[in-house]
């Protein structure tokens, strides 16, 4: 039984809440434990866990940080160059705080792209040959644009998604978000870029099933170092904004698919990233849960100021985008 520890900010002054599920809390005693295999072995209900590369690497750095609060490691400064410094430069709770101000001093009509992808390859060895699944994409992407990938299974939408976010490395080719060569920072740097700037939407929702509503939206905040002052009213405007006001309490399996999704958002924006990535989004969903979850992605674009990049197959949705790239066996046409 590994034992759920409080962890305080010296450096705050404030009691940063270790995430409890809530169930537990009403229990007899303040003696707050969960099996550790149960985190990773209730994943499997509904498919939440399809075994996609991104979505298994988001969710064991979030089931870590639940397991061994501290084990989860933050770069300090020494780690990072000093032209990345903004950000990426420590994991203490004020250069959260800093990196919220500084998006929200951002000018509105800002017309540079968030993010350039030029001439991006990615290849696979596969046995003794080699797959070449990206071969040469070039995309921008615009502050505050809804932008979707679409193509025939196969055709590289997740692995370029995947690269997008620094999840994966191309082979050869540039990345630029926000003025940072994604494709030459160390993992540890592109760690510290996907839990602050960046926000992840799976298919199959990934949200952990022994946690709320709320504690969803928590961990992410808790993950980017955000002060625990702050997560009251963040948790709640953000599970507002997708309509889920009156489901904070709930757990996953106590909520519609397309509730899910919609508590997948407000976790993804909680921590205000510049840039939501989404993999097919609405695949799991009939067209009315799917309409919904893209009419929330309109709002928080407005709302939040955010970012948008996803995939999808579902033509019927592909009108509400800014912009469709069409991917044809690792090329855009
Ligand atoms: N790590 C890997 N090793 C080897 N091949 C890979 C790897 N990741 C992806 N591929 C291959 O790259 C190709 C593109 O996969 P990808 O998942 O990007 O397609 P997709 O467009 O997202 O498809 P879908 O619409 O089915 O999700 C596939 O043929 C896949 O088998
Ligand atoms: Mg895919």
């Amino acid at each position: 039984m590994i034992r759920w520890l409080r962890k305080r900010s010296a450096e705050a002054g404030t009691t940063e809440g270790q995430i409890v599920p809530e169930s537990s809390r009403e229990g007899e005693d303040s003696g707050i434990s969960m099996p550790q295999g149960n985190v990773g072995e209730d994943e499997g209900n509904s498919e939440a866990m399809t075994g996609t590369t991104e979505k298994t690497a988001v969710l064991e750095e979030e089931q870590q940080l639940i397991i061994e609060p501290d084990a989860v490691q933050i770069p300090q400064q020494s780690d990072c160059g000093e032209d990345q410094a903004e950000s990426l430069n420590t994991g203490s709770q004020e250069a959260a705080v800093a990196a919220m101000e500084e998006k929200a001093a951002l000018p509105e009509a800002d017309h540079e792209p968030i993010l350039s992808v030029r001439e991006v390859h990615r290849s696979f060895p596969v046995g003794s040959t080699t797959l070449h699944v990206l071969k040469g994409i070039n995309m921008e992407v615009r502050p505050g644009q809804l932008v979707m990938l679409k193509g025939r299974s196969g055709s590289g939408k997740t692995t370029l998604l995947n690269m997008l976010g620094g999840l994966d490395q191309p082979s050869q080719g540039e990345i630029w978000f926000r003025g940072q060569p994604v494709h030459e920072l160390s993992d540890a740097k592109r760690t510290m870029l996907r839990r602050k700037q960046i926000g992840f939407i799976f298919q199959a929702y990934a949200l952990l099933p022994l946690l709320s509503a709320r504690e969803n939206v928590e961990l992410s905040l808790r993950m980017a170092s955000i002060p625990a002052s702050q997560w009251k009213d963040r948790v709640t405007h953000c599970l507002e904004l997708v309509g889920l006001g009156k489901r904070q309490h709930h757990r996953p399996s106590e909520m519609s698919g397309g509730e899910q999704q919609r508590v997948a958002i407000a976790k993804a924006i909680a921590h205000r990233p510049h840039l939501l990535l989404a993999d097919e989004p609405t695949a799991n969903l009939d067209s009315q849960m799917g309409a919904q979850v893209m009419a929330v992605f309109r709002n928080i674009i407005e709302v939040e100021q955010v970012t948008i990049c996803m995939t999808t197959h579902d033509p019927t949705i592909l009108e509400v985008a800014d912009h469709v790239y069409e991917m044809v066996d690792g090329r855009f046409i």
